[in-house]
């Protein structure tokens, strides 16, 4: 599979699966970092003389309402207000409105799709790669550029299935991706030093459980750790943790199997019987244990960041880690926000634009998107 930068692209129509799945609060988007990655790539096309067909998802679509919450018009007007050029949003990413806007698109000329993920209601076609929809998607272009690297670990319609109906190749932004992550995935050098906080142990266990063998230390923070605590038998009333039997019994496998390596908090932050933050005891050890590393990886944060007070764990752990010589990754929507809030860019060899997806290729070495495009 090639870049962009390897072939001849000029004059096409090419669609670009972005990941644009940008946090919004209070109708404003909180941290533009992931429109303002796909620039690259965009540009990059633009003076090829190409006409692009950006799509890209935006949360989770389940019902009706979840289509108003989710549309990516916000995306539109932040994108071309950086590029400082009309990005034309059409407000269906299927339907007349997007084929005509398709046909009619001229050479450096953009639309947006709204997000793909609509046809994820009421029938799942977009999550489950459907191949009519693929094959729909394909007839609105020559050529088929994939960039959005935080969503390669799904390989969804408008992510993968395109792929086989037009010449695919990848963007300039994956490819920074993939360079940044060499160290932590095919070069690691040794010790190996993975943080991994937020709020769900289900959604990260099964990284957890992939990690644990390729890295020498494992520390935890956020709701990940007060469900280890819980099934270690620490009352951590409150808090955020798992209470399903069958996960809790995993928890404490992986303790037994793995006692040197995973790393438990000893000091915390709580308020109204909740654990939300890191104490500062737990900070120092855990920044001793970053210390004996050559190769770090963060993955969430400590507590309930959102909250200023709440903070002050992740940061003090981002800020220590900034003396360091390791070579130190950190990937993750919430991770990105603390780093780009508290201006802890500084304390990062590499910053991942993939949360999900950096978790899923470290711990793994794949990534299902990738794997369906190159038909594995
Ligand atoms: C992300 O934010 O990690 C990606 O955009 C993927 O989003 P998803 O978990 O909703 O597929």
């Amino acid at each position: 599979m090639k870049y962009i930068d390897e072939v001849e692209l000029s004059n096409k129509k090419v669609i670009v699966r972005c990941d644009f799945n940008v946090p919004i609060e209070n109708h404003k988007i909180s941290d533009n970092s992931r429109i303002v990655k796909s620039l690259k790539t965009i540009e990059y096309l633009l003076k090829q003389n190409c006409s692009l067909i950006l799509m890209s998802h935006l949360g989770r679509i389940k019902t009706r309402e979840d289509k108003a919450k989710n549309s990516l018009k916000i995306v539109a007007d932040e994108l071309s207000s950086l590029l400082n050029k009309e990005v034309k949003f059409i407000n269906n990413p299927v339907g007349m409105d997007a084929l005509m806007a398709c046909k009619q698109l001229s050479p450096g000329e953009i639309i947006l799709l709204e997000n793909a993920r609509y046809c994820d209601y009421p029938e799942k076609l977009e999550s489950n790669n459907d191949m009519n929809l693929s094959k729909y998607w394909s007839s609105f272009a020559d050529a088929f550029v994939v960039d959005a690297f935080g969503s390669l670990h799904r390989a969804h319609a408008s992510v993968a299935g395109i792929s086989r109906y037009l010449p695919t190749y990848f963007g300039l932004l994956i490819k920074e991706e993939m360079e940044g992550l060499v160290p932590v995935t095919t070069n690691i050098v040794h010790p190996f030093g993975v943080f991994m906080g937020g709020a769900k142990i289900d959604d990260k266990l099964k990284y957890i459980k992939d990690l644990l063998p390729k890295c020498d230390y494992l520390l935890i923070g956020g709701g990940i750790a007060n469900s280890f605590l819980y099934a270690c038998g620490y009352d951590v009333q409150d808090s955020i943790c798992t209470t399903d039997e069958l996960t809790l019994e995993e928890l404490r496998n992986l303790v037994k199997e793995y006692k040197e390596k995973i790393i438990m908090p000893i000091d915390f932050v709580i308020d109204d019987s909740k654990i939300l933050d890191l104490g500062v005891k737990s900070i120092d050890k855990y920044t001793k244990y970053f210390q004996k590393c050559k190769t770090i990886f963060i993955n969430g944060t400590c507590g309930k960041f959102e909250e200023k007070r709440y903070a002050k764990g992740t940061v003090s752990l981002f800020d220590a880690i900034k003396s360091i010589d390791a070579y130190k990754v950190a990937g993750g929507g919430d991770t990105l926000n603390v780093i780009n809030e508290y201006k802890l860019n500084g304390s990062f060899s590499f910053l991942s634009s993939g949360g999900g997806a950096s978790l899923e290729y470290i711990s793994s070495g794949h990534l299902e998107a990738i794997d369906f495009i190159n038909n594995k």
